[in-house]
């Protein structure tokens, strides 16, 4: 044992173990002892890698080591002691020739912190995921209701009966994709890029809302006609618009009036990016105004306070307008509820 050549590791704050050419301990320091909660003279001439459950590869990695009379960093070490919790580890590994002594092992905990933060960022992406899949389903399942109703009253007026066969296979196929919606196999649709004219896309959405609810809402317009084409997914942005603009319609239960107004804004920061131009589309209605209670999250998917409602209409609008390096803001109270959305229209 040449445990004294080593003693000047024993302040040492970093674990530092000494192995033979057997991969056995010869020396500990004190810093070691506290991290794999070993006691030095209790493993003294133990193989240091089958002290862990795991330590298998590692105690590979240290024989190649040895062999090539080569040291190696490993910053993504996990040594797993029976019954203890995983330790994190970075290390270093040095071959040298002091006694017995053929290789000497640093290691530091990475930081516990640094863990909880690639957990999140898995945390985070496991959610974005699950986002897009909700949106993506939430955009499927309205035509396909459609599609599966219009293709049950035409079979009420069909006046021969073996043309039945044929809206069977429509409903049956419609009911077979809600299936499949679920399981989610189709792919995100890729944005079409090109210059959108932002009041198209309002008179799009009037004529549809306008359509949907026929009689008791009226729609305003405010244009600024000045305002010039942004570049951006038309259909995307029609999406957005309109999921905001029907809630407002359904807000007011169908009897009420919607204002859509857009102005220039100049100078402004959206998303963390100064911005020159940028335009501003606001979407107001005199209804109800927005729940109290999921004020504040309504932005989130499967957060509605409507009967029916999915909770999903908000997140893909603001999904989309974040696309576009938009950003989407609600001001509400009863009587006057006013979504703005800002999207910039500088390069
Ligand atoms: N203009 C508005 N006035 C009052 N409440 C609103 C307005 N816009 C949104 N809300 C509230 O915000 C909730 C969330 O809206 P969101 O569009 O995300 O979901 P939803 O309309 O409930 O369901 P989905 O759009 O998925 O069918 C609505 O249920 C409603 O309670
Ligand atoms: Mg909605």
């Amino acid at each position: 044992m040449s445990t004294v050549s080593f003693s000047g590791l024993d302040l040492l704050a970093t674990a530092a173990v000494a192995l033979d050419d057997g991969l056995r301990i010869i020396y500990l320091n004190p810093a070691g002892e506290t991290l794999f909660a070993l006691s030095r003279r209790s493993v003294s001439g133990q193989s240091f890698p089958e002290l862990f459950a795991d330590g298998q590869p590692f105690g590979e990695k240290l024989s190649q080591a040895l062999a090539d009379t080569r040291g190696f960093v490993d910053q993504d070490l996990i040594l797993t002691r029976a019954a203890h919790e995983p330790l994190h580890l970075n290390c270093v590994v040095t071959p040298v020739e002091v006694g017995a002594a053929a290789l000497l092992i640093e290691f530091r905990h990475i930081e516990q912190q640094l863990r909880i933060e690639r957990e999140t960022q898995r945390l985070t992406q496991h959610e974005a995921n699950r986002e897009l899949i909700r949106n993506l389903v939430h955009e499927i399942k309205n035509p396909l209701g459609g599609i599966r109703g219009s293709a049950q009253l035409l079979e009420r007026e069909l006046d021969r009966p073996d043309l039945r066969e044929y809206t069977q296979v429509i409903i049956k196929e419609a009911d077979r994709l809600q299936v499949l919606m679920d399981r989610l196999l189709t792919p995100h649709r890729r944005p079409h890029i090109g210059p959108v004219n932002i009041h198209e896309v309002c008179e799009r959405v009037r004529t549809l809302i306008l359509a949907e609810f026929p009689e008791g809402i009226r729609i305003k317009r405010d244009y600024d006609t000045s305002l010039p084409d942004l570049r951006g997914d038309r259909e995307q942005l029609i999406q957005a618009v309109l999921n905001v603009a029907r809630n407002a319609a359904q807000a007011m239960s169908g009897h009420g009036e919607i204002e859509l107004r857009t102005r220039v804004a100049r100078q402004v920061t959206l998303a963390k990016t100064r911005h020159k131009l940028a335009l501003e589309l606001q979407v107001v209605d005199n209804g109800p105004g927005i729940p109290a209670a999921i004020h504040d999250r309504i932005f989130y998917p499967l957060v509605s306070g409507r009967e029916g409602g999915t909770g999903l209409g908000l997140t893909l609008a603001q999904t989309f307008v974040q696309h576009h390096h938009g950003v989407i803001e609600v001001e509400s109270q009863p009587g006057r509820t006013c979504f703005r959305i800002m999207l910039p229209l500088d390069e």
